[in-house]
């Protein structure tokens, strides 16, 4: 059952600061729906709040939030500021999109980087649904989106390619949001769940990546940095 309209509707966005969060917060804002966004880098999402308001309808309300997912306090506390800049008691929508790579190799890969990874695309994921799904439920008509990935499907980037942080939480937000799916029919028919699983999109996910983890744009990496993100056995391929 489709949702009929985004009009009065009040919606949540993490990783709203780039890319497709970015733009669901634009076009989610232009359709009449007001959105509560969050993203690890702060000034980007204030920016991305401030331009969708101006362009929104009369009504809209686009707010910014700093917020770290991988960390539940965090989460929490961007659930209570969202409810009382919106003084609301539910939301309507929540696109759990925020996400980063890394981690590649378990094998020869810092095991700092990969478990970064795997707890904002899986414990993200988790904390959200676990903090906003009361809220979807007071809606009575409410929608969480899971993005998960193409890498959901296949657990690496190629032959000889692993993306194995990565592709472990991806499988697990697509196994979660799968069991999801007849848990709220038996339990909570008020809320709908789906997965996204995109492919290859044009987005900066690469470069916020190697920011996330202090690392510069490719093009100013010294050569040790470049080593550990590409190890010269792979970089032929
Ligand atoms: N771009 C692709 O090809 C592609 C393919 C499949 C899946 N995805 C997934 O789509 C989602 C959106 O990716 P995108 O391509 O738009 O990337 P992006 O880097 O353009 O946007 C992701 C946003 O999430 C934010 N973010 C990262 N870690 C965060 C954290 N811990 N807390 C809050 N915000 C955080 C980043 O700062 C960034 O603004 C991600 O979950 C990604 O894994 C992307």
């Amino acid at each position: 059952m489709a949702m009929d309209s985004f009009t009065d509707k009040l919606a949540v966005v993490t990783g709203g600061g780039s890319g497709m969060g970015r733009e669901l917060v634009r076009q989610l804002a232009a359709q009449g729906c007001s959105v509560a966004a969050c993203d690890l880098n702060a000034d980007a999402v204030a920016v991305i709040a401030a331009t969708a308001w101006a362009a929104a309808p009369p009504g809209v309300r686009v707010t910014g939030h700093a917020c770290d997912v991988s960390d539940e306090a965090q989460v929490l506390r961007f659930r209570d500021e969202l409810l009382e800049a919106h003084a609301s008691d539910h939301v309507d929508l929540v696109f759990a999109n925020a996400g980063m790579g890394g981690g590649e190799s378990f094998i020869t890969g810092r095991r700092e980087v990969w478990e970064r990874t795997f707890a904002v695309d899986w414990w993200g994921v988790y904390y959200c649904a676990r903090a906003f799904l009361p809220l979807l439920m007071a809606s009575g008509d409410g929608v969480l989106v899971n993005t998960s990935s193409v890498n959901g499907f296949w657990a690496a980037l190629g032959p000889g390619v692993p993306n194995s942080a990565y592709s472990t939480a991806k499988f697990a937000v697509k196994g979660f949001t799968e069991a999801l799916i007849e848990d709220l029919r038996a339990n909570a028919p008020e809320v709908r769940v789906a997965v996204v699983m995109p492919g290859h999109v044009g987005t900066d996910i690469v470069v916020n990546s190697l920011r996330a983890r202090g690392l510069p744009a490719p093009e100013r990496m010294s050569d040790a940095q470049v080593e550990e993100v590409i190890p010269a056995s792979r970089r032929p391929r």
